[in-house]
């Protein structure tokens, strides 16, 4: 493992582990897959403005979220089916969970999780958000909720960006079977036909609500207490309508390149969407984040912290448990080491004029 050195390496690995149709389901994006290199390559354009002659002998990574302290500010993003990170569904969320707790940091739990959201309460101490889709069966997406109360979970983070799968092209080509959900079990059939193109799309078109709409936030808000994120805002219309539903926080996000292509890269909006909310609401960013540069570009832009998707189940694929916690910890460790070099020594040290995008002429 000490000779694994960055996430693109646990990518490798994870692709030599995986059977095709598994690696290609976490791997892949939608029709063209444009946006889901546009994440990445976006970041490649945004520059560093280092600052020098900075005490940085001692650097504090730390944040708040929602009110619950971690130690930097990179969380997990919910992906479902953990269980497809081993050819035989030895790895799960419950790996995953030990992961984040040893490094001190939030899962959002997928509502596509293999496990029951219970199994990955108790598995661990790890503070947990329950990711949310709202199906067409009101009552059984309700019933998710209370269950995530009692289990302890911290907050919900309603993803609002799937009315309809997007077109995932290695999924509907390896006619990729979602295996069932254990959370779902007996609610209502989960059966998919996987002789005709995707099941992912096929269950996502039966179950799914996609009459979904913003007053649908005042329904959740009615029968949950919990802090309400709303993940999948990619404009400052919908931020601002975001913020006058009332929720806690939002999630700037286009799903990993996995809905919409050509959506803008995540990183080339962020800013409209802070200016937009003004302070009012956290904004938490996700899309593309593979190093810890990355992470530092985003909260120079003004997100709270970022999330990450791929990394994670590349490191669950590659190592189990140990692979995911290497890949917090390495991204944690790039973090620190830019931070350092850019003379910032604690997250409030973090500012717009640190990093210059491509629009902007030096100074
Ligand atoms: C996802 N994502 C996702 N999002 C969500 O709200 N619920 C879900 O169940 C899933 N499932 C899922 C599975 C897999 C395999 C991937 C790769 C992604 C999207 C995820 O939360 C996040 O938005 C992106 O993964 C972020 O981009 P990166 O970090 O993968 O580049």
């Amino acid at each position: 493992m000490d000779q694994i050195v960055n996430v693109e390496e646990f990518q490798e690995l994870a692709k030599r582990a995986l059977p095709k149709m598994y690696f290609d389901f976490y791997n892949g994006g939608a029709e063209d897959q444009h946006t889901l290199k546009e994440n990445v390559e976006a970041f490649r354009r945004i520059m560093f403005r280092p600052r020098v002659l900075v005490d940085v002998s001692k650097i504090d990574m730390s944040t708040s979220i929602l009110g619950y302290p971690i130690s930097a500010p990179i969380m997990i993003a919910p992906t479902g089916n953990h269980k497809l990170a081993h050819p035989k569904g030895l790895f799960r969320e419950t790996a995953t969970a030990k992961a984040a707790a040893a490094c001190n940091t939030i899962m959002i739990v997928s509502y596509m999780s293999s496990c029951t959201i219970e199994e990955i309460a108790s598995s661990c101490y790890a503070v947990r958000f329950l990711q949310l889709y709202v199906y067409k069966r009101r009552d059984v997406t309700a019933q998710m909720v209370k269950r995530a109360e009692k289990a302890g979970f911290k907050a919900i983070v309603l993803t609002v960006d799937v009315p309809k799968l997007g077109r995932r092209e290695k999924d509907i080509k390896n006619k990729m079977i979602p295996p069932k959900l254990k959370n779902f079990e007996g609610a209502f059939s989960m059966e998919v036909r996987p002789n005709k193109g995707s099941g992912v799309e096929a269950f996502t078109s039966r179950a799914f609500d996609s009459s979904l709409s913003w007053k649908d936030i005042e329904w959740l808000r009615s029968i949950t207490e919990l802090p309400i994120l709303i993940k999948g805002i990619l404009t400052h219309e919908d931020a601002l309508k975001a913020v006058e539903a009332g929720v806690d926080g939002i999630v700037v996000s286009n799903h990993g390149g996995r809905q919409l292509d050509y959506s803008p890269a995540t990183i080339t909006v962020l800013e409209e969407i802070v200016q937009a909310v003004g302070g009012s609401i956290p904004v938490f960013f996700d899309g593309g984040v593979r190093r810890g540069t990355d992470v530092f570009k985003a909260l120079a832009l003004g997100a709270k912290a970022v999330l990450i998707g791929r990394p994670i189940v590349y490191g669950l694929a590659a190592k189990g448990e140990d692979g995911v916690k290497k890949v917090i910890e390495m991204i944690k460790n790039e973090f620190e080491i830019t931070m350092a070099l850019s003379g910032c020594p604690t997250i409030a040290d973090i500012t717009r004029n640190h990093v210059r995008t491509e629009n902007e002429k030096l100074h």
